[in-house]
């Protein structure tokens, strides 16, 4: 491992920008960082964050960037929210944590039973975990086991759409269509299948993007016809397919997924670990496709990107099939830190906001604003499919730069941006709280960028 060479300014331990420089240093020797090659920071600094506010990180320099990808699509009401910080501040003095094996506490029953009331009533059990890819590990193993207490073990198999992500654990990688994260170890996944994406990008020419849905719904309805004997589950992400690259669709492919499901009995498992709370538009991305899933995974958001927490939804039938004398009727999995009352806290505070602010109605004139401010990325010559979704905003840059992602970023930074393309495909997911003046700068910057850098 070969750290960046030090800054040759560098004026001492007090100096500002060897506290940085020192920073850098050390997370390279001593940290293994996620989703990364780490031979690469030879090359691509880290960003050393030394405090947040509102959409911005500052470093120990003063220098500061804004979180254009809400810090991993968590981030809704801006970093280091007062009255989140309240609310946990409350709850530190109460209880951290405790195991809620045998125990219960009030932020986890709130906040179950303000989960459900979010989904109408339609889903009206709650079970916790850590993280995104947890939640998908147990709605899997949970539709499989309903199943099997059900008689019906044989329903074992899952489906998801080409392209999908679902988070890296094995089980959840399993049904991720992402080869840069599967393929290496696909020897250790069980299989799964893939039906084609709905993704509207996919339309034959004069077709609509609902026609294309429709379409796309078939490949599954044929898919169900075959193998519904033995499919446990249909797992989607709602109206955009994240880290595949932002593909989105029409909610009409829902719909039809949602009849497939009941009609060849096949659970729908709807992920909205990165759509859930607001990106789309609705409070939940299914919302507007009027159905209810079996299972709804949650995570991100969730906690405001305070804290890892997520929660898996489901119906009070699916709960009933496992309510049962035998012990190994019940669903026996766990995670130390399930159901963490610091973290509920944070969730609460999160809905709180939701309803002191009217954020989803306040989210529609801001990203009105923001997609008139984008008008000129839109019809930039290098921009292809620009199109957004609620609070998602995505475009292809037409490059021949095999590594334009780390490129784009990398001079992102150096104008205050903090972007991650998937690919060749940049995409905005800014906190809520974004302001007008925010709006321009990204955007104005954005185009900036793309005038300057080669093809
Ligand atoms: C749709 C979806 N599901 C699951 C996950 C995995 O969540 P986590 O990274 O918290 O494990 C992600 C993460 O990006 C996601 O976008």
């Amino acid at each position: 491992m070969k750290p960046p060479a030090a800054d040759p300014n560098m004026q001492g331990w007090y100096d500002a920008s060897s506290l940085s420089t020192r920073l850098l240093n050390r997370s390279l020797a001593a940290v293994w960082h996620p989703c990364t090659q780490m031979k690469h920071h030879e090359t691509l600094p880290l960003v050393p964050v030394a405090r947040g506010e509102g959409c911005w990180l500052y470093d120990f320099d003063g220098r500061r960037y804004f979180d254009a990808i809400s810090s991993w699509w968590v981030n809704l009401f801006g970093h280091c929210n007062l009255r989140i910080n309240a609310a946990l501040a409350d709850q530190l003095g109460q209880l951290e944590h405790v195991l809620l094996a045998g125990c219960t506490h009030g932020p986890a029953v709130e906040l179950a039973e303000r989960l459900a009331r979010a989904t109408g009533g339609a889903l009206g059990h709650c079970f916790y975990a850590s993280d995104g890819a947890s939640a998908v590990e147990i709605a899997l193993k949970m539709s499989f086991h309903c199943w099997r207490n059900r008689g019906v073990p044989e329903k074992r198999r899952f489906v998801s759409l080409a392209g999908s992500y679902h988070g890296e654990t094995l089980g959840a990688l399993a049904v991720t269509d992402v080869a840069l994260f599967k393929d290496i170890y696909a020897p250790l996944l069980m299989t799964s299948a893939q039906v084609p994406s709905p993704d509207w990008r996919g339309a034959a020419p004069g077709e609509s993007a609902r026609d294309c849905a429709i379409r796309r719904a078939h490949d599954l309805e044929r898919h169900l016809e075959r193998h519904h004997g033995e499919t446990a589950a249909v797992i989607l992400e709602p109206l955009v397919q994240g880290a595949t690259g932002m593909a989105m669709y029409d909610p009409e492919y829902l719909r039809q997924a949602r009849a497939l499901c009941d009609r060849y009995e096949v659970h729908l498992i709807v992920d909205e670990i990165m759509t859930g709370f607001g990106r789309t538009g609705s409070f939940f991305a299914h919302e507007q496709a009027g159905i209810a899933p079996d299972f709804l995974t949650l995570s991100k958001g969730l906690t405001g990107g305070y804290l890892p927490l997520s929660a898996v939804l489901t119906r009070d039938a699916i709960f009933d099939a496992f309510y049962d004398d035998a012990v190994t009727r019940g669903f026996l999995h766990s995670h130390s830190y399930t159901g963490n009352a610091l973290a509920c806290r944070a969730a609460l505070a999160t809905l709180d906001i939701f309803e002191a602010d009217g954020v989803i109605a306040r989210n529609r004139g801001t990203a009105a604003r923001l997609t008139a401010a984008a008008a000129r990325l839109a019809a930039h010559p290098r921009v292809r499919h620009f199109r957004s979704t609620g609070m998602i905003w995505a475009f292809e840059v037409e490059t021949s730069d095999p590594s334009f992602a780390s490129h784009f970023s990398a001079r992102a930074l150096e104008r205050e941006l903090l972007l991650r393309p998937l690919g060749n495909t940049v995409y905005f997911m800014p906190p809520y709280v974004i302001s007008d003046e925010e709006i321009a700068l990204l955007t104005e910057r954005t185009a900036e960028l793309l005038d300057s850098i080669g093809t």
